[in-house]
C-alpha cells in the first residue's frame, strides 16, 4: 500500500514539474509546514490548565472552574472556534476525525505525531470526564448566547459557564453517540502507545453507545436553546448511532455493533454529506474499508461511496457540487472550508482503500482510478495553502500572504502577557473594530474561506469567511500527512 501510495505521488509530481514548466508558476507549497501548524492550531484551542509542553505561548489556562457548581470537573476540552464556549457535538467530531487521521495517516506524520496524539488525547481526557456518570453526558459547557454577546479572552471569561446535560428522562442520542465514536476510534489511534488507556476509551465507548441507543432523543429538545440555532442537529441521530457502531466495530471487532450497522442502514438519509451534523458518506467510506474485499457485504456501502465521489468529481457526468472559477469546491451554506476539509479527507482515504485493493470505479462511462481521488484533493489542498487567484492562505500563519483579522476572541485581544489586567465583557470590542491585523497569531487556523467567486473579505464582521473552527483543522490533518510525501519523493 506504502508502494503505491509512493508511486501515485511521484508520478503526479512529475505532473506537477511539467505544469510549473508550462504555466504560470505556482507557489511551491510545504505540506510538511503544513501539517505541522495544523496540529498546533489545535494548542490554541485549548481550554483549562496548559501544560509545559505547549508551544502557543500566548494562551494561558482558562476555565479552571468549569463544572464546580454542579460538583463536577469538567475542566479541560477545546473552544470549538472563534467563541469560548465547549460544544461536545462538534468537539467529539473533531476528535473522531483526528483519530481518523492518525489511524490512516500517522505513519506518514514523523514528528508531527505525537502532537497528532496529544491533541487526541486533550479530546477524549475530558471526553472521560464528561461520560464519567452512567447515563449521563455532559453535552456542553458554556452559555453560548451569554458567551457571544462578549469579547473577552478565554482567560477572562465570566460569562455563564452553564452546564448542559441529557439523561435517560432528557436524552441526546446524537452528541452521545458522537462522544461515543471519538472515544472508539481513539482507542484504536492510541492503542499501540498506551494500550491500557486504549482500553478505558473502548470500555468508555461501549457504556456511552448503550446510553444513546437505549434512551433515543435529540439533544435539541434536551438542551434545547444551548444547541439551538448553534449545533442544532438538523440530520437526526441515526447517522450519528450507526457512525458511532462502525467505529466500535472496528475497534473490538465486536459482531453484534457490525449488524447494529446494516440493519440501520434504511436510516441514513443521504450519501453526499459529512460533517460534524451529518456522517452520512464518513460511514460509508469508513466501512469500505473493510467490505471491499467482501462481495456479499459490499451493497450499500461501497455504491453510496462511490456515488458520493461521482458526485464529487469534475470530469464525472454525475458531478452535482460546484467549483469556482479559481477551482474550490463549493457547497451552500456558511463556512464552505469545513466541507472543503471533510470532503478531501474522505476523497483521500478511499483512494487509500482503492489502491490497497487495486480497485477502480466508475463514474457513468468515466474510468475513475484512485489517482483521480488523489489529484482532486490535491488542488483543493493547494487552493487552500495559496495557489489561488487572490495568491492568499486559508491558514493563518503559514505562506507570505494569510487572513490577519480573522474572527477569534483569543487572537484578537491582546494577550495576558502584554496586557494582564482584566479585559471585560465589551472591553475587547475597541479590538474587534480595530483596522489594525489581529494581535496574536493563531498559527495553523484554516478559517472559513473565499466566497465562490473566490473573493475574500479579511474581515472579522463575515464570521462565515474568517472564523476558524476545530472541525475544518481536523480533516486537514489527514491530508496534509498523505501529501507531505510529495515534498519528499
Ligand atoms: C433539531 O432541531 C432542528 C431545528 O429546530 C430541526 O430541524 C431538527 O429536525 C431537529 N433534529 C432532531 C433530531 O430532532
Ligand atoms: C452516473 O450517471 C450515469 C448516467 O449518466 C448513471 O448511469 C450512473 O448510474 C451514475 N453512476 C453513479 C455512480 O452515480
Ligand atoms: C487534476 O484535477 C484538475 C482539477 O480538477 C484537472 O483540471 C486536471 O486535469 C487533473 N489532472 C489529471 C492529470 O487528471
Ligand atoms: C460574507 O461572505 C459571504 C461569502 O463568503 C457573503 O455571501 C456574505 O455576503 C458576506 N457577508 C457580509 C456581511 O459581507
Amino acid at each position: 500500500m506504502r508502494g503505491n501510495r509512493v508511486e501515485i505521488l511521484s508520478k503526479m509530481f512529475v505532473l506537477v514539474t511539467m505544469m510549473m514548466a508550462t504555466m504560470v508558476k505556482p507557489i511551491s507549497l510545504n505540506y510538511s509546514d503544513a501539517l505541522t501548524k495544523s496540529i498546533l492550531f489545535f494548542e490554541g484551542q485549548r481550554s483549562g490548565p496548559l501544560p509545559p509542553s505547549q508551544r502557543m505561548k500566548w494562551r494561558k489556562d482558562s476555565g479552571l472552574s468549569d463544572g464546580y457548581d454542579i460538583d463536577m470537573d469538567m475542566i479541560g476540552g477545546y473552544y470549538d472556534a472563534g467563541d469560548n464556549v465547549k460544544f461536545h457535538f462538534p468537539m467529539a467530531f473533531t476528535t473522531t476525525i483526528l483519530a481518523w487521521s492518525v489511524i490512516e495517516f500517522g505513519d506518514l506524520m514523523g514528528p508531527d505525531l505525537q502532537h497528532a496524539i496529544e491533541a487526541i488525547r486533550w479530546g477524549t481526557d475530558y471526553f472521560l470526564k464528561a461520560t464519567k456518570i452512567s447515563n449521563i453526558v455532559v453535552a456542553q459547557v458554556g452559555d453560548p448566547i451569554s458567551d457571544h454577546n462578549c469579547w473577552e479572552r478565554p482567560e477572562d471569561m465570566d460569562t455563564s459557564r452553564q452546564i448542559y446535560f441529557v439523561s435517560r428522562d432528557r436524552p441526546g442520542s446524537e452528541v452521545s453517540a458522537e462522544i461515543a465514536a471519538a472515544l472508539a476510534s481513539s482507542s484504536i489511534a492510541l492503542n499501540k502507545i498506551n494500550y491500557l488507556y486504549s482500553r478505558v476509551l473502548l470500555d468508555r465507548a461501549k457504556m456511552v453507545f448503550d446510553f444513546a441507543n437505549n434512551y433515543r432523543g435529540s439533544y435539541n429538545d434536551s438542551i434545547g436553546d444551548g444547541a439551538c440555532p448553534f449545533y442544532c442537529d438538523i440530520d437526526g441521530y441515526m447517522d450519528e448511532l450507526v457512525w458511532a457502531a462502525a467505529w466500535l466495530y472496528k475497534a473490538s471487532n465486536d459482531q453484534s455493533y457490525w449488524n447494529f450497522v446494516k440493519s440501520n442502514m434504511q436510516f441514513i438519509r443521504t450519501i453526499d454529506d459529512f460533517g460534524w451534523d451529518s456522517k452520512d458518506a464518513g460511514i460509508n467510506v469508513l466501512v469500505s474499508q473493510w467490505v471491499m474485499k467482501d462481495p456479499s457485504n459490499q451493497n450499500p456501502f461501497i455504491p453510496n461511496a462511490e456515488n458520493f465521489i461521482c458526485n464529487l468529481l469534475p470530469n464525472s457526468p454525475n458531478k452535482t457540487v460546484t467549483y469556482s472559477k479559481g477551482g474550490l469546491l463549493f457547497i451552500p451554506g456558511p463556512s464552505n472550508m469545513q466541507h472543503v476539509a471533510s470532503y478531501s479527507f474522505l476523497l483521500i482515504v478511499y483512494a487509500s482503500y482503492m489502491e490497497a485493493n487495486h480497485k477502480i470505479l466508475n463514474c457513468g462511462n468515466v474510468v475513475v482510478k484512485a489517482y483521480d481521488l488523489v489529484n482532486l484533493t490535491k488542488t483543493q489542498v493547494d487552493y487552500v495553502l495559496g495557489n489561488n487567484p487572490l495568491g492568499m492562505s486559508y491558514m493563518v500563519g503559514y505562506g507570505k500572504k494569510y487572513p490577519q483579522k480573522i474572527h477569534h476572541r483569543g487572537s484578537i485581544n491582546p494577550s495576558i502577557d502584554v496586557y494582564p489586567k482584566h479585559i471585560g465583557c465589551r472591553d475587547g470590542d475597541k479590538y474587534f473594530q480595530s483596522q489594525a491585523p489581529n494581535i496574536n497569531v493563531l498559527t495553523g487556523a484554516i478559517v472559513g474561506g473565499p466566497a465562490d467567486d473566490d473573493s475574500f473579505q479579511d474581515s472579522r464582521l463575515n464570521v462565515s469567511q474568517s472564523e476558524p473552527t476545530t472541525y475544518i483543522n481536523a480533516p486537514f490533518v489527514g491530508v496534509l500527512a498523505y501529501f507531505k510525501e510529495l515534498n519528499s519523493t
